[in-house]
């Protein structure tokens, strides 16, 4: 008997196999089509705040028995009209760097809602001498120039400690290069108190995209070793980041929270529990970016070229994972067409436009008839997209942005050939002899001063 073919899969069911509802994918298919509406050129993005409000909430409002505050993750997600309304909420903001920090305070962040984190601050920190921030000291190194600084300035200090937790996860014998070892807080709390300060907060980060929360479980532990062995007890336990996006999955197609149940409460519970012998702690600190921030925004992309090669179907468009989308080297993210078909669907490639093989966004089942001159949505773009879009033979995109009344603009133009130029202008001018060297970062580590 001949095996009965299975009935083609449907263009709905592939939208939704990644769990988003069709009411978000209808809105996101209305978004882009109004600021398409209203002039945008693909390749562009396209950004918008309420689900990173919803998801903040969400989280704010879980039971971690301590009262908690989430921390805007600037580096995931540097975009200024979000920022503007984040701070017009008066929420805070966690930096780590000087351009962050500059950005930040641009956006009329007040200090005392600022964050610095980060590593090898004591390179640009001293130059910023702002009463009132919060610093989490990352080294040995950091305190001699930051600690005169931090009790000058009243600056409300904590350290990052490295757990057995935070490993490189390609390489899970080798450690991250972030924080202090347990074995160097005696040294580092003696010199706190040498200063006359006592640091208020203990910081950790495991990684990004965490697969399971029992990982905090065995984080908190060796923290609260760290205080009880140091009599040290700090008001504020801060766990940074790492939850993953629901809506996202490995290569492999597996869902980075399958671990996690959809309301989050076990992973509340998982903290709550091992918070519990924090006695002394008085609130809980979150810096989660990717899960907060990843469903605000998308990829518009238009499909130049179609190549059918044997059984492969190649869509060669204007953007994709070289210029645009580097998380899809680890992850997968939906990708459907704009307009929505009925179309059985096929496989297919979808390549960017640059001459790298590299440059693939995903393979996917995509309705039979989308055509060279469609757009292709790739959603969940509001992480780690836009802090690593690449100029790579090209300039960067356009950048559109709804601030939730269906009305988008364009809060960035895509780049032209001179302005994209002129960054080298000056090394051109050296090679006329006006001047020797390119303009460098002002830098007090160089000794000579040069
Ligand atoms: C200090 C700190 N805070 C917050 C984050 C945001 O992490 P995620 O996007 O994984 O939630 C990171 C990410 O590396 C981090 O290092």
């Amino acid at each position: 008997m001949k095996p009965r073919p299975s009935p083609p899969h449907t263009s709905a069911a592939a939208e939704e196999s990644f769990g988003h509802s069709p009411a978000s994918i209808n809105a996101w298919r209305r978004r882009t089509q109004a600021a398409l509406d209203r002039g945008a050129q693909t390749p562009f993005y396209l950004f918008s705040p309420d689900s990173v409000i919803e998801r903040t909430h969400t989280i704010e409002n879980l039971n971690f028995g301590l009262p908690t505050t989430c921390w805007y993750s600037f580096k995931t997600q540097p975009l200024p009209p979000l920022v503007r309304h984040w701070v017009g909420l008066e929420r805070p903001i966690e930096v780590v760097s000087e351009f962050e920090l500059r950005a930040a305070l641009a956006s009329d962040c007040p200090p005392d809602r600022l964050l610095i984190n980060g590593p090898a601050k004591h390179r640009w920190l001293p130059r910023f001498p702002i009463p009132g921030l919060r610093v989490n000291l990352d080294s040995l190194t950091e305190l001699p120039p930051l600690l005169p600084m931090a009790s000058q300035l009243g600056w409300r200090t904590g350290i990052r400690v490295r757990t057995s937790e935070e490993f490189d996860p390609e390489n899970p014998s080798f450690p991250t290069q972030f924080g202090m070892e347990p074995e160097e807080l005696p040294t580092a709390l003696r010199q706190f108190r040498n200063a006359a300060l006592e640091p208020e907060t203990i910081h950790t980060h495991l990684r990004t995209n965490v697969s399971d929360p029992t990982c905090w479980t065995r984080a908190l532990d060796v923290l609260r070793e760290c205080c009880e062995a140091n009599q040290w007890y700090p008001a504020n336990i801060d766990l940074g980041g790492g939850l993953p996006a629901f809506t996202t999955r490995t290569r492999a197609g597996k869902p980075y929270t399958a671990s996690f149940d959809p309301s989050l409460k076990s992973y509340a519970e998982h903290l709550r529990n091992a918070l519990r012998p924090f006695v002394w702690a008085k609130t809980l600190w979150l810096e989660h970016g990717r899960h907060t921030c990843a469903e605000s925004g998308l990829l518009a992309i238009r499909i130049l070229d179609i190549k059918q090669k044997g059984p492969h179907r190649l869509l060669i468009c204007d953007g994709g994972r070289t210029l645009h989308a580097l998380v899809s080297i680890w992850e997968d993210h939906q990708l459907i067409p704009l307009k929505a078909s009925t179309s059985p669907t096929t496989p297919a490639a979808v390549h960017g436009p640059t001459c790298m093989a590299f440059d693939q966004l995903g393979r996917r089942l995509l309705p039979s008839d989308v055509n060279i001159g469609d757009v292709l949505l790739w959603l969940d773009a509001g992480a780690y997209h836009l802090p690593w879009e690449t100029r790579f033979s090209h300039g960067l995109c356009e950048v559109w942005w709804d601030a939730g009344n269906n009305n988008p603009t364009c809060e960035r133009r895509a780049e032209s050939f001179p302005e994209s130029w002129i960054l080298w202008q000056t090394t051109q001018q050296s090679g006329f002899g006006a001047k020797t060297r390119p303009l460098r970062q002002e830098n007090h580590l160089d000794a000579d001063g040069s």
